[in-house]
């Protein structure tokens, strides 16, 4: 049932604000101070770092997780693909916590990675949407992301969810190593439950994706650019557009645009800045006017202080909600998603069932 929408990906997204919800009521304690894990004994102070690792859409939300353990928690963590990690015989040091994040549970290079983890990491951690799902009955410790059956092939609800997750995670792991104070925690606890309200709001702007698909819908290659936390959304807005719109997209770290990738820009280049007006603001404002000087066509995705401070010269702009820094990437997700999903119908591709795609991938 497809609720109206004409797609399961455009239920799916619409679904964000109420599954975040229900994650969040899961993980908080009643007066929303806290965070809890349900029938989980984890305490960070028993790790002093930890691995993460996934395929596709799973792993950019490790990327994201990795961002805000290290700031928040002053956690080191590892970030790796599935497939390369489970080949390497990476040296797993004592103290380490593993973290295996699927939506399906049943990837399986996901599960070969964690398979070589047993006995080796400290404790298997895993974040699944299938609590029933062989990732999660094989980890010392399930966390569900509460998501809902996601039927679109293209992962929407569950990344949202995963990140949702990861962050309380690297906020009980700040909380428990004493690396940010109590009221600091309650605050952005407080910010957090606030969130599917602000994604209600930026669900309004769908109308603006749209307009901004039709142009996009009409390039052969996209770039898609950001810094720190903005780094995993637009390697996730890349992936979103390849799959179900099959427009080659390639994302990379701002800073990077100088060491190769600028040479392919010219006006056929849409290239897609993901920026909030953060610290690293000035810095990606700089290289998308290097971009438009080599007549780039920039698509900036930003919130209100950013449209004020660098709309000059953009070819395409949406505002979105304004949201505490550290919670972006969450909000950031609904761009990547929306003009991937309209580019897909404005060009008429399958948005629920790309070709050559499954939604699990249960062989390597
Ligand atoms: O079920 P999983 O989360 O383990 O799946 C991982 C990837 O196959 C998945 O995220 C894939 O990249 C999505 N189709 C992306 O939209």
């Amino acid at each position: 049932d497809k609720g109206g929408h004409k797609h399961f990906m455009a239920k799916e997204i619409a679904e964000q604000p109420s599954v975040i919800g229900d994650a969040l009521r899961h993980y908080l304690s009643d007066d929303g101070r806290d965070v809890v894990l349900p029938g989980a004994d984890l305490d960070f102070t028993q790790f002093d770092r930890m691995i993460m690792v996934a395929c596709g859409t799973a792993y950019y939300a490790c990327l994201t997780a990795k961002y805000w353990f290290e700031q928040l928690a002053g956690m080191p963590v590892e970030v790796d693909i599935a497939s390369e990690f489970r080949y390497r015989e990476p040296p797993i040091p004592a103290r380490t916590g593993a973290l295996f994040v699927s939506q399906s549970g049943e990837t399986a290079d996901t599960l070969a990675a964690m398979r070589y983890c047993e006995g080796r990491a400290d404790k298997v951690l895993s974040v699944v949407n299938v609590p029933e799902s062989s990732i999660a009955r094989e980890s010392d410790i399930a966390l569900p992301i509460l998501a809902g059956t996601e039927i679109g092939v293209a992962s929407t609800k569950a990344f949202t969810c995963q990140l949702t997750v990861l962050l309380l995670l690297a906020l009980k792991a700040a909380h428990d190593r004493g690396t940010r104070s109590p009221e600091e925690l309650a605050d952005t606890l407080s910010n957090l439950r606030g969130l599917p309200a602000t994604i209600n709001h930026a669900l309004e702007l769908d109308p603006a994706f749209k307009t901004a698909a039709r142009q996009l819908a009409e390039a052969d290659n996209a770039l898609f650019l950001g810094r720190g936390l903005m780094y995993p959304l637009a390697l996730e807005g890349a992936l979103k557009l390849k799959e179900i719109s099959y427009i080659h997209a390639e994302a990379y770290a701002s800073g990077e645009l100088k060491h190769g990738p600028i040479a392919l820009i010219d006006k056929t280049m849409p290239v897609v800045v993901m920026a909030p007006c953060d610290a690293l603001f000035d810095k990606t404002v700089s290289n998308m006017q290097e971009v438009m000087a080599r007549g780039g066509k920039v698509m900036l995705i930003t919130d209100r202080a950013g449209a004020e401070a660098a709309n000059d010269g953009v070819w395409t702009q949406i505002t979105l909600p304004d949201v505490d820094p550290i919670l972006s990437p969450i909000l950031y997700a609904l761009p990547a998603q929306l003009l991937a999903y309209h580019t897909a119908v404005a060009k008429g591709t399958d948005a629920d069932q790309p070709r050559n795609l499954a939604k699990s991938v249960t062989v390597e």
